[in-house]
């Protein structure tokens, strides 16, 4: 687990190779194991296959192309109204979503929507999604077509014992 967790980085460039039913059905399973406050699970998920949902997707900030090249999308998505804490909630899950990603030896990057209205606006009306619900992050991922060492950004600065 140590090693698997500086495995995982993020991967924006992927093969044509689709991935599996089966596959995409283990990665929420791990995203739904994540702890959730009072444990709530506010989370929702979209998983975007077609070409042209994934095409408007790639287009919601100047950061997001790889969801046009990737061949899933998995949207995060949170119930607000279910939880204080679904921002806090949805990233474990994303985060457990991203590190079954590199289990699988698949690639997946996390792009950013929340906290911008318009942003997250923009991917309810592409996915016909209720007003209710959040948008986190949108997660492209498929098999990867390029390879990045294993990391860790330890830094014994940011670190404090007893007091600031
Ligand atoms: C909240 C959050 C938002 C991010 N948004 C984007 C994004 O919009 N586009 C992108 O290419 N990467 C995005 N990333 C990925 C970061 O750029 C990446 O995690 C960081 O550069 C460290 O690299 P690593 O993940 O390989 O360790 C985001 C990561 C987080 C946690």
């Amino acid at each position: 687990m140590l090693e698997l967790i500086k495995a995982r980085r993020s991967i924006r460039k992927y093969t044509s190779e689709p991935v599996g039913d089966e596959q995409i059905k283990m990665l929420l399973e791990a995203a739904m194991a994540a702890p959730s406050a009072s444990n709530r699970q506010p989370w929702e998920f979209v998983v975007v296959r077609d070409a042209k949902l994934r095409q408007a997707l790639s287009q919601v900030h100047p950061w997001a192309g790889m969801a046009a090249r990737a061949p899933v999308v998995i949207v995060v998505c949170g119930r607000a109204g279910a939880s204080h804490h679904w921002v806090e909630d949805c990233s474990a899950a994303t985060e457990n979503l991203l590190l079954a990603v590199a289990a699988l030896g698949l690639g997946a990057v996390w792009i950013a929507v929340y906290p911008d209205a318009e942003r997250q606006a923009t991917v309810r009306r592409i996915l016909h999604m209720p007003q209710s619900l959040q948008v986190l992050c949108l997660v492209p991922l498929g098999h990867p077509a390029e390879m990045k060492p294993p990391h860790t950004k330890y830094d014994p600065a940011k670190v404090h014992y007893d007091s600031f």
